[in-house]
């Protein structure tokens, strides 16, 4: 109900449908280590993360906050570089980028995929090496292309006729001859969240195989000189566990790739199969270990092109949930706690966080589900059937919509929700103007401010009405 638009009105102070709840858990402080980073631990009853106490990070940083775990997120970026060889691997970069995070993926050996001169231009501060740089895009401006062009980034991809047409000006006009991809659309729909499946026809994302829109586009790049052919795109969407949706989208890219051998009499160097891997938010997500998934992944395009007669081309991802997601904890302090009678005799207490769907708005947006414990203290009180909310005026700022947590949970208490790393920070508002939070990573103990605080102040610096004396 939540996906569908709704006129303004009443729908404004509805909530979403009760799912059943989720059991209560064996033990409300204990931490999944599926579920949470690497150096998440307590100790005397408080949790730890990068060696440190929460309420001493918190002392230090306040609430609402994000922890990045730098050794977790560095395992899991070593994890897909050195999973399988001819395997290139280009972090994502809208999970959640600043130059910290890019300077330290450059570091484990990976690329970095941008979409817009925003995330190119914390790339190039961070001074990542462009070669190494992605320019991804269903829109870029001219701007952002001739940005990315005499920048030297390894590779554009390319999403769009009119595209092909601006970057091989671009390119052009600066003297370059710009290696790029053609993103095609492979009619897979990934089992994931509508709103984030990105490869079945009905939607804007690149050139469609079924209507030979895919062939026509590779025809325009070839006869582009500015531009070169570096390969094949396709992304089919993201959170996704069941790996067959890959399989199907590798079969249908080595076909194209074929078809463009019989037609053109080139070999595709590159596919680059995208991003979308999932990673556990609750109890029971079960993904598979990236070594796992690349190896599959590898498999499948070699067999692919074994029966095609084509040699294995280089092969590319794009993770950028599964490398920070999990890295990342959220930390918030409970203002309020109210108890709510539902119709059915069961009570829900409504738990308030000092943030909401201004640092978190997943849940309102694709009913993502989290885990969240009490981080300052355990408890043996009997857990409680809560919903986590923010601070925000509208009923569906929920963050956590069902989570049992010690039922003596009280205001002051910190309250941690896990997995935060990706789309969190990056899809963060100044609705209500709340500003957004910090990113402090945190590491051998030691605490370092990656994004600072944003204040009112810097709310009230882009208003040109407020008089400055
Ligand atoms: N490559 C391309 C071309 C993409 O469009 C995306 C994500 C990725 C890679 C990385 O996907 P990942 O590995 O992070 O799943 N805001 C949504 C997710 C949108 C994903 C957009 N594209 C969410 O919060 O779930």
């Amino acid at each position: 109900m939540s996906r569908s638009a709704h006129p303004a009105g009443p729908r404004h102070a509805d909530v979403l449908p009760d799912p059943p709840p989720a059991p209560p858990q064996a033990d409300a402080n204990a931490l999944d280590p599926a579920i949470w980073p690497v150096t998440a631990c307590r100790d005397g009853g408080v949790l730890h993360l990068g060696g440190a106490a929460v309420p001493d990070l918190v002392g230090r940083h306040g609430t609402p906050a994000l922890f990045l775990d730098e050794a977790d997120l560095r395992a899991r970026a070593r994890a897909f570089a050195t999973a399988a060889a001819g395997v290139d691997v280009f972090y994502a970069g809208k999970a959640f980028l600043c130059t910290t995070v890019a300077t330290w993926v450059a570091q484990e050996g990976l690329g970095l995929d941008v979409c817009t001169g925003g995330e190119l231009a914390v790339a190039r501060a961070a001074g990542f090496p462009p070669e190494r740089i992605a320019l991804h895009g269903n829109n870029k401006a001219v701007g952002e292309l001739q940005h990315a062009v005499l920048a030297g980034v390894g590779r554009v991809v390319l999403d769009s006729f009119e595209e092909i047409r601006r970057a091989a000006d671009v390119a052009s006009a600066a003297g370059i001859r710009q290696p790029v991809l053609v993103r095609v659309t492979v009619g897979v729909e990934a089992h994931t969240h509508e709103f984030i499946a990105t490869a079945h026809e009905d939607q804007k994302f690149g050139f469609s195989l079924r209507d030979g829109a895919a062939e026509e586009a590779v025809a325009a790049v070839l006869d582009s000189p500015a531009l070169e052919l570096a390969g094949l795109h396709s992304h089919i969407g993201s959170q996704i566990f069941d790996t067959a949706g890959f399989e199907v989208a590798a079969g249908r890219v080595v076909s194209l790739a074929a078809r463009i051998r019989d037609l053109h009499g080139i070999e595709i160097p590159e596919i680059d199969l995208g991003g979308g891997f999932g990673i556990a938010y609750v109890a029971g997500d079960d993904p598979e270990p990236p070594r796992q998934t690349v190896e599959r992944l590898v498999g499948i395009v070699a067999q692919e092109c074994a029966r095609a007669g084509l040699p294995v081309p280089r092969i590319a991802i794009e993770p950028g949930r599964a490398i920070v997601g999990p890295a990342m904890v959220t930390v918030y302090e409970v203002g309020t706690v109210k108890p709510v009678e539902l119709d059915h005799g069961m009570v829900r207490t409504y738990v308030s966080v000092d943030g909401g769907m201004s640092d978190n708005i997943r849940t309102a947006l694709y009913d993502a589900q989290y885990t969240c414990v009490l981080a300052g203290r355990e408890s043996d009180a009997a857990a409680v059937l809560c919903r986590v909310v923010g601070k925000h005026c509208e009923s569906g700022d929920i963050v956590v919509r069902d989570a049992w947590l010690p039922g003596d949970v009280r205001p002051g208490d910190l309250l941690a929700v896990a997995a935060t790393g990706a789309y969190c920070r990056s899809m963060a508002s100044n609705y209500n103007h709340v500003p957004r939070p910090p990113v402090v990573a945190v590491r051998d103990g030691a605490d370092t401010v990656i994004l600072r605080r944003e204040t009112v102040e810097d709310l009230l610096r882009l208003d040109a009405g407020v008089d400055r004396g």
